[in-house]
């Protein structure tokens, strides 16, 4: 099969397409035929060779949706679509990147949808976030005002509109001015722009402040979130899209603002329940939920497809085909 395969950690570069021997079925485990797959930060940080534990040379991809090509339980007829993420794909065992997926079985997830695979793609690791972070993190309620910090990335993308058909009031940051009719038109009720502190923007428009938080920048952006909330708001940090994993100085007294909450979404792919997808597809079928994906790689581009991630030129998911 053709894989895409990262040889050493590094720049873009050091992915390359090579034919390798196609995994064969074993007892635990489902081999899935390669449809479409998301692209992740978090891969970005593996090919760096910044995720803990990663072995070299590995068939990145944290996520697929495909057919089952084989399933030795026969509990999934060949040719079911499914989605599989995380529990360690593309990290401790050979992920999405490829033609053919050998994964374990407790991370597929059976679906029936007629949408596109390129548009099926975008959906497993993204909507696991978002939905995750909306809804078991931050319980958002309809009527909410709801900062979304990192607003164009693929999650805070998704969240908008999420939160949007729940009712809530959104205000979405980017740093790029360019950007700002993309995140009106995605749903957005205000835009700011962040050049690192956007609490006087934010105080402007709400000068009780916000009730939730969607922390998508990080440590880097953690303390100036947290002074947005109002009584009893609640950050969530949910990615470190700034880079910056630890913070160097954080006083809890000084810097949660009295009855504030802050919590964090980092699950995995026994959050996504099987209904909660399909229910969501369904949305997207009806029209109710627009994904935004930005662009559509082919497996042989995947050099240029984690460039493209890495130089922040996409407005919404990037999707690979085998
Ligand atoms: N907790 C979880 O379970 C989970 C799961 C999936 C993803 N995540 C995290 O969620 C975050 C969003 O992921 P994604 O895949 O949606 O990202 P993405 O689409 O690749 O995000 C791209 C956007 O990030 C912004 N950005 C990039 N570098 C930045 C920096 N140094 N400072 C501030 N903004 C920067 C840029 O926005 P502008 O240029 O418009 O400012 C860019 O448009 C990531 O941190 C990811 O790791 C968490």
């Amino acid at each position: 099969m053709k894989a895409a395969i990262t040889g050493k950690p590094g720049d873009p570069t050091v992915i390359q397409i090579k034919q390798v021997p196609t995994p064969t079925a074993k007892s635990g485990w489902v081999l899935i035929k390669v449809m479409a797959f998301g692209l992740n930060r978090s891969e970005l940080f593996t090919r760096r060779g910044d995720s803990p534990g990663v072995q070299f040379p590995r068939i990145q991809g944290i996520e697929c949706v495909g057919m089952v090509e084989e399933d030795p339980s026969n509990t999934l007829q060949k040719g079911q679509k499914v989605a599989a993420i995380m529990g360690g794909m593309g990290r401790e065992f050979d992920g999405g990147y490829a033609e053919f997926a050998l994964v374990p079985s407790a991370i597929v997830i059976p679906f029936e949808s007629d949408l596109p695979w390129t548009t099926l793609g975008a959906v497993p690791e993204m909507f696991q976030t978002v939905s995750g972070s909306l809804n078991e993190a931050l319980e958002m309620q309809a009527g909410e005002r709801l900062l979304i910090r990192g607003g164009t990335s693929s999650i805070g993308m998704l969240a908008c509109q999420l939160a949007k058909v729940k009712g809530l009031t959104v205000i979405s940051t980017t740093r790029n001015p360019d950007k700002k009719s993309a995140l009106l038109h995605n749903g957005a009720d205000h835009v700011v722009i962040d050049e690192g502190s956007v609490i006087e923007q934010v105080r402007a428009l709400f000068p009780n402040g916000v009730d939730k938080v969607l922390e998508l920048i990080g440590t880097r952006t953690l303390k100036d979130s947290l002074k947005c909330i109002g009584k009893k708001g609640v950050v969530c940090m949910t990615g470190i899209l700034g880079n910056e994993w630890t913070m160097k100085e954080f006083t809890p007294m000084d810097d949660i603002p009295s009855t504030g909450r802050l919590t964090v979404y980092t699950g995995g792919s026994m959050d996504l329940a099987q209904d909660l997808l399909q229910e969501f597809l369904e949305e997207v079928e009806k029209g109710n939920v627009h994904l935004n994906i930005d662009r559509i790689f082919k497996l042989d581009a995947m050099v240029e497809a984690h460039q493209y991630m890495e130089d922040n030129k996409a407005k919404g998911k990037i999707v690979v085909t085998p």
